[in-house]
């Protein structure tokens, strides 16, 4: 599956990973600044924090409780529909591709 990262800077880093890898997973093994990962993926951290370009949320699992309460938490604002935590998307199956705009700072 592939990931494609925009960063608020205007660079792009694309990566090939393995199907059943985390968003946060990929960036942090991949070497993609801009996503923290501190609690290795227990969405209690949220310096995961990514947002999703528009034509990939109808294949996103609806967002979950513990991701809920940190998506509020995030160090750049949260916005009410794109913003999902990375450690809790997995790429793969329906979701083949996706697009993610890198917040302005995780901390
Ligand atoms: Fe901590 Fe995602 S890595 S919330």
């Amino acid at each position: 599956a592939t990931i494609r990262f925009d960063h608020a800077d205007g660079r792009t880093d694309t990566l090939d990973v393995a199907d059943g890898t985390s968003i946060m997973r990929a960036a942090v093994s991949g070497g993609v600044d801009g996503i923290v990962g501190e609690c290795g993926g227990q969405a209690m951290c949220a310096t995961c924090h990514v947002l999703v370009h528009d034509d990939y949320l109808e294949h996103l699992p609806p967002v979950g409780e513990d991701e809920d309460e940190m998506l509020d938490c995030t160090a750049t604002e949260r916005d009410p529909a794109r913003s999902r935590l990375g450690c809790q998307i997995v790429v793969g199956g329906r979701l083949e591709e996706i697009v993610v705009d890198l917040p302005d700072t995780q901390v």
